[in-house]
């Protein structure tokens, strides 16, 4: 498929714009400094927290950190949840909804049958989405033009 080109120079702090490549949707989300201070400290919490598991097909090696990203603060993902294919909702905010943790600090939540990622994607422990969410390839044409694919 062909490679698809965004602009990203309007995203501001904890926004978040989805495009489609491939049929899939794609998200870019410009993380706060507070979430992006959030992910070390998710490790313990994590099924794969470096993730580790299927390298070649989930995490490029230029996303294999600990934001999942080539630039820290914009998360690059398939929106497309590891169990069984639905797209997890936003919820970015600590609290945002009964059904999370009290100590919920930002993330994505699969309305299909619970499996939470943090603000990198990455999957919680006891969930049953196996794995993380998918970085696809992607790179800077410049500080603000993003290729996905
Ligand atoms: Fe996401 Fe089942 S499809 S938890």
């Amino acid at each position: 498929g062909a490679a698809v080109e965004v602009d990203i120079s309007a995203l501001k702090p904890g926004e978040k714009v989805t495009v489609e490549w491939r049929g899939k949707p794609v998200w870019i989300i410009k993380r706060t400094p507070e979430q992006l201070a959030e992910l070390p400290k998710l490790d313990g919490q994590l099924a794969d927290p470096k993730s580790e598991r299927k390298p070649s097909e989930l995490t490029p090696e230029y996303a294999r950190n600990e934001a999942r990203s080539i630039k820290p603060e914009i998360f690059v993902g398939v929106g497309i949840c590891s169990h069984l294919g639905c797209s997890p909702s936003d919820k970015f905010q600590p609290g945002a909804q009964p059904s999370l943790p009290d100590d919920w600090k930002g993330g994505f939540l699969c309305p299909c049958h619970g499996s939470t990622f943090d603000m990198a994607g990455r999957v919680f422990k006891n969930k049953p989405a196996p794995d993380n969410l998918e970085v696809p390839p992607h790179m800077y044409l410049s500080d603000t033009r993003l290729l996905i694919g």
